[in-house]
């Protein structure tokens, strides 16, 4: 097989490659190790940045979206048995919070793929990188058989456990990485929501979600040790922790059935630069945010915007400038999204060995946030999205 990009990973970052280079006439091939039915099935995070909704929009994938995500105005955040409202769309101009759960972002993106005729292989195995310096391919077993794709680049877009990201020689990137020494145990329950909108709970027994995939689904978690196995958690033991570190006045919980339990591991990693020769990684292969912040899809979508316009730049004028600023491009912004996600995990967690003077401390800096005008548009600058501050022609 033979194709201009070869794509690694049919997540986020990778599927909407596809989709905006075939938008500007360039060919590629995406493989993935996953079923289709997995990855349409798969429930992730679920918050887009108000730039990810319009970049969706602007490339004709806005239509379920604007049918079906839930918007909020805000978020709440709740912290000594009071409950604080963050009013984002006031404190940024009219930005919002769009609820609209990333498996559903995937089954628009593959649709529109294989309504464009694009090529898509799931269930792909022994899935190998070569010539990432000089004459890329790539190599994998499809339903019994042997495949190679030569392509003239290779998009990394298999998230943090895959191929691409060691492709690289070690020697040749920095890794920054910070491990958090807790995790968060996710249910999602048949309920109604319990609130308008999310809320980020702060407690001394530990942090809490409120978050939501539909009228009659709701997203809960709450922080855990990151070694904790789902057994650790009966159902009875998840109903009791949410109702303690989430109480408030004129408030109740809505429960209802649990119909899935994880465990999620919190990490923060940035891997320096996000490119070798012909080889450029996006999203979880490039770094990886702890969920609080709820970044992690908005920043392989912000990737895949500079990428696709470098690889524009290249097929239209020759130029290999776009591209080869790449990594240099992304990296400022991955650097506030990873200090943001650093902050909202520390500002809201309670953290191992924390002594009381910790706890007052943490309980004064959130004092201080719904306090101060100034920290209030900073928190929601940020989670709406910063505006993109690189320029790629
Ligand atoms: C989610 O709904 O999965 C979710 C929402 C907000 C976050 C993280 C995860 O900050």
């Amino acid at each position: 097989m033979q194709t201009q990009v070869g794509i690694v990973g049919a997540g986020p970052a990778g599927l909407l490659l596809s989709h905006l280079l075939h938008l500007r006439g360039i060919e590629s091939i995406v493989i993935d190790s996953r079923s289709r039915a997995e990855i349409e099935s798969t429930i992730r995070a679920g918050v887009l940045e108000q730039g990810t909704v319009d970049l969706l929009t602007d490339a004709g994938l806005g239509s379920r979206l604007a049918r079906e995500a839930i918007f909020h105005r805000g978020i709440y955040l709740r912290f000594g048995g009071c409950t604080h409202h963050v009013d984002m769309e006031a404190l940024t101009g009219g930005k919002r919070v769009t609820i609209y759960p990333q498996h559903e972002v995937l089954k628009d993106l593959i649709a529109a793929r294989l309504e464009a005729g694009g090529e898509i292989r799931f269930g792909v195995t022994s899935t190998s990188v070569h010539g990432i310096e000089e004459r890329p391919s790539i190599r994998f077993r499809h339903e019994d058989r042997d495949h190679g794709i030569e392509c003239d680049f290779i998009a990394g877009c298999d998230g943090s456990h895959g191929v691409c990201r060691s492709a690289i020689p070690s020697n040749l990137i920095s890794r920054h990485e910070r491990v958090y020494p807790f995790g968060w145990f996710g249910v999602l329950v048949e309920a109604p929501p319990s609130s308008d909108e999310l809320v980020y709970a702060s407690h001394p027994r530990g942090f809490a979600l409120l978050s939501t995939r539909s009228p009659t689904l709701q997203r809960l978690y709450l922080q855990c040790n990151p070694y904790d196995r789902i057994e650790d958690w009966p159902d009875d033991r998840v109903w009791e922790e949410l109702h303690a570190r989430t109480v408030a006045d004129d408030w109740t919980l809505m429960e209802g059935p649990i119909t899935q339990k994880l465990v999620v591991g919190m990490r923060s990693y940035v891997g320096e630069p996000m490119q070798h020769g012909r080889l450029f990684l996006a999203g979880d292969a490039a770094h990886v945010v702890p969920p609080t912040g709820a970044k992690g899809l908005n920043l392989a979508v912000s990737d895949v915007r500079v990428l696709s316009q470098a690889l524009d730049r290249f097929y239209r004028a020759g130029t290999r400038e776009g591209l080869e600023a790449y990594s240099a491009t992304c990296l400022p912004r991955v650097w506030k999204a990873q200090r943001f996600s650093w902050w909202m995990t520390t500002l809201l967690h309670r953290g191992e060995g924390d002594t009381s003077f910790d706890e007052r401390r943490r309980l004064a800096e959130l004092e201080y946030v719904v306090s101060s005008r100034h920290a209030l548009a900073s928190l929601a600058e940020n989670y709406v999205g910063l505006p993109f501050d690189d320029n790629p022609a």
